[in-house]
């Protein structure tokens, strides 16, 4: 048994198979493109592991697709190939048109063309796991209620608004298809081998360096943060488990303003790697805001927390403070991926 899982070099990808290969022996097929954001590096504790075949190619490509497709036999496709950073989006939107929609419609061609020759037990427990994010229900005012699965799409960033039409079809292809989809709409995660491009991390990375901490705008802006190896576990939970054709929110239940997450990371790092020039508070700089920044994020997980009985394990005092030691403990990890080295490596394996 295999399941082919996409987009398993960047961040919540490579957590999630080495998160799937601790507690499971089916072979992981991972495909990823090594775009800036792949790092092969993710992954190294699973050199010589017969159980994850790494393939280095594009979503967009049906030939390879349906190569690997028929050569596998997967049981699962577990989608996370994206461009994923909204700053990026804003700048280059065309690379999240082509990835994050013409990929996702590629995928699920590739799919349902193998799903349609499959037979008996096989075609009856075959699942299309999209991943999906809370951005596409837009933002929230402060009272608001979080974002349910029934709330209507209103995404504002390009990055938004091409995983919400990757979500469109996907819902198509099981309404019109059958193809058997689960998608999962999740917070703002974090934790180790995230790029320092997003908060946390560069946040981290930042202070460590002396440099400043950008906030944008007043900093009041709220995300709902999640632990991204309990993003893993609600996954799994959902391929298991999760009813065909439905949409499970995932989230930990965790608001928070940007302003906090930062001064929560600057505490951890006074108190695990003082800095002999004074808190890293000092290093805080309020920037120009994102242009279209939503203000709130909430998701309303009840719904997978009642059907599949999931609960996060860590909470985000126990999961920050994991994450800034894992920063703390991987300078290597971290130097490299400053440094574009993890690229050149690529490059010399795969040209
Ligand atoms: P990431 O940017 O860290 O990783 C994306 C991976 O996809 C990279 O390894 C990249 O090389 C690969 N990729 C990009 N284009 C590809 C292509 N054309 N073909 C094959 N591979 C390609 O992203 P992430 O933060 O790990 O997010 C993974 C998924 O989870 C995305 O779909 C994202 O929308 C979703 N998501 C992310 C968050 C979050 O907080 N980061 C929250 C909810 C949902
Ligand atoms: P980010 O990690 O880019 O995730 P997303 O935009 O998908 O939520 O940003 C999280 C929040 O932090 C968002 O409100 C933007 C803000 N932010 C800053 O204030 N400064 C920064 O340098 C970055 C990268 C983000």
């Amino acid at each position: 048994m295999s399941i082919l899982v996409t987009g398993g070099a960047g961040f919540i990808g490579s957590n999630f198979v080495l998160d799937w290969l601790k507690g499971s022996d089916e072979t992981v097929i991972n495909l990823d493109v090594l775009s800036y954001a792949g790092n092969l590096e993710n992954l190294k504790t699973l050199d010589g592991d017969a159980r994850h075949v790494f393939v280095k190619g594009d979503i967009c490509d049906r030939a390879l697709l349906d190569r690997l497709l028929a050569e596998h036999r997967p049981r699962a496709i577990v989608h996370f190939a994206a461009e994923s950073h909204v700053d990026r989006s804003i700048h280059g939107p065309a690379a999240f048109v082509r990835t994050n929609i013409e990929g996702t419609f590629t995928l699920l061609e590739a799919a349902r063309a193998y799903w349609g020759a499959l037979q008996g037990e096989e075609k009856a427990g075959f699942r299309f796991h999209h991943v999906s994010t809370d951005e596409v229900y837009g933002s929230l005012k402060k009272d608001d209620a979080p974002f349910t699965e029934t709330n209507p799409y209103e995404p504002n960033s390009p990055y938004s608004a091409s995983k919400a039409a990757s979500d469109h079809l996907v819902r198509a292809w099981h309404h019109t298809y059958g193809l058997p989809v689960l998608t999962s709409n999740c917070s703002n995660n974090y934790g180790p081998y995230h790029f320092p491009e997003k908060l946390i991390p560069l946040m981290i990375v930042n202070a460590l360096a002396g440099k400043p901490l950008p906030v944008y705008g007043d900093g009041q802006q709220i995300r709902d943060w999640l632990y991204v190896t309990d993003h893993a576990s609600a996954i799994r939970a959902v391929i298991a488990g999760g009813r065909v054709g439905e949409v499970y929110n995932i989230g930990g239940w965790n608001e928070m303003a940007n302003i906090d997450i930062v001064k929560t990371v600057c505490a951890l790092l006074d108190e695990l790697r003082p800095s002999a020039a004074g808190p890293y508070e000092r290093l805080i700089t309020y920037v120009t805001d994102r242009p279209g920044h939503d203000r709130r994020y909430a998701i309303d997980a009840r719904k997978i927390e009642r059907e599949l009985g999931w609960r996060p394990a860590e909470t985000f005092q126990t999961g920050i403070r994991k994450t800034v030691q894992w920063y703390l403990d991987n300078p290597d990890w971290v130097a490299r991926v400053q440094s574009g080295a993890y690229r050149d490596w690529l490059n010399k394996h795969y040209g």
